[in-house]
């Protein structure tokens, strides 16, 4: 028997279309951790909820978020894939760990600040955010977490939540490590900036070829010619094909930028077929399961109930440590 592998676990908003920042930046890079350690994967739909989307929304994002998953190769049988709400002891610790947590370091988190400078009426959700987050993270006694570098505020007050509870407590809970892949720390958009939902700047992960090819082409440039010089390092289309192409590919479409009589035209082209190429066979995979929600939502209830063992055993452990009586 070898050593039992390391926990890994990682959460992601059912909250509209994934799109290729989320691919590379969070997906991807689980389904490839799932190889060496056990992965925790789940849909923060709880967290969804801090977010003024309609019941059907919520619904239809989380089923999206599952075939999406799937048809990219998420083993479910192999570890554990589950929603926040089907193992809803998580918001039992969430509350233990709320009255652990400093008002001042709440109201530091970027989460709750960026809300409050929108001028949006800030709910408790939203100032509880980090709280919710750490319970997802110290409940599986995870020892890393794949994030982006947003969340990264976010790991630390878990961290600080889980030393806390464990100076009081005893020993009670790994404290975790973020894991940030520098390489897709950000995935550029249409127009440069960090892609992101709410910057509809996007290329979906699954979309139809022709709508692909409008987000390709709507990709933003200067205004250099097919014969002037170019500086791939300054490409949007070739920062976004470095991530998807093979090595030899990605060398040779810088040398033709920096060459002369190849255009940004040229480079979209490109960067329109390694997109096809990598994900039409997945999107065939995705359209069957969006064509079976039943089957979906058999996926999340089997992996949440697996998940709920995992979780109300440490429960019973907590409540012992704390003192509550039942
Ligand atoms: P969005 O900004 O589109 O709303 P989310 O905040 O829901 O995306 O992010 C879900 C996951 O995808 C997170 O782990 C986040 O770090 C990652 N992610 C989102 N956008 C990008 C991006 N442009 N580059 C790298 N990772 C990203
Ligand atoms: N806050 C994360 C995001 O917006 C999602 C998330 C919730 C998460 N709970 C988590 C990520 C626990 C990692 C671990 O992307």
């Amino acid at each position: 028997m070898g050593q039992p592998k390391q926990r890994v676990l990682t959460g992601t908003r059912p909250s509209g279309k994934p799109h290729l920042g989320n691919y590379l930046g969070a997906y991807q890079p689980a389904i490839e951790l799932q190889k060496s350690y056990e992965l925790f994967f789940f849909l923060a739909d709880y967290h969804a909820l801090n977010e003024p989307f309609t019941p059907k929304e919520i619904t239809d994002q989380s089923l999206d978020l599952t075939a999406t998953m799937l048809a990219c190769g998420l083993n479910t049988e192999q570890g554990f894939f589950y929603t926040q709400s089907g193992v809803p002891d998580v918001c039992e610790l969430a509350w233990m760990l709320a009255c652990q947590a400093p008002f001042g370091m709440l109201s530091r988190a970027h989460s709750f600040k960026d809300a409050q400078a929108k001028g949006n009426e800030v709910n408790a959700g939203v100032f509880n955010y980090p709280v919710l987050m750490a319970a997802d993270i110290l409940l599986y006694d995870a020892h890393l977490v794949p994030v982006g570098q947003d969340q990264k505020q976010h790991l630390e007050i878990a961290r600080d939540l889980g030393q806390r509870f464990n100076n009081r407590y005893g020993d009670m809970f790994k404290i975790p490590e973020p894991m940030i892949s520098q390489a897709v720390a950000i995935v550029p958009g249409l127009d440069g900036e960090k892609m992101s939902k709410s910057k509809g700047n996007v290329i979906p992960i699954f979309a139809t070829d022709k709508e692909w090819k409008k987000a390709v082409m709507a990709i933003k440039t200067d205004s250099k010619g097919l014969d002037d010089a170019k500086d791939p390092d300054a490409c949007i289309i070739y920062n976004l094909f470095r991530l998807l192409a093979p090595a030899e590919k990605v060398q040779e479409m810088a040398a033709k930028l920096r060459g002369r009589g190849y255009g940004y035209g040229h480079a979209k082209l490109e960067l329109l077929a390694v997109i096809q190429e990598k994900f039409g066979p997945m999107r065939d995979k995705y359209l069957d399961f969006m064509g079976r929600p039943d089957d979906l939502r058999d996926v999340l209830r089997a992996g949440s109930q697996k998940t709920r063992a995992v979780a109300q055993a440490k429960m019973a452990r907590i409540r012992a440590a704390v003192g509550t009586v039942f």
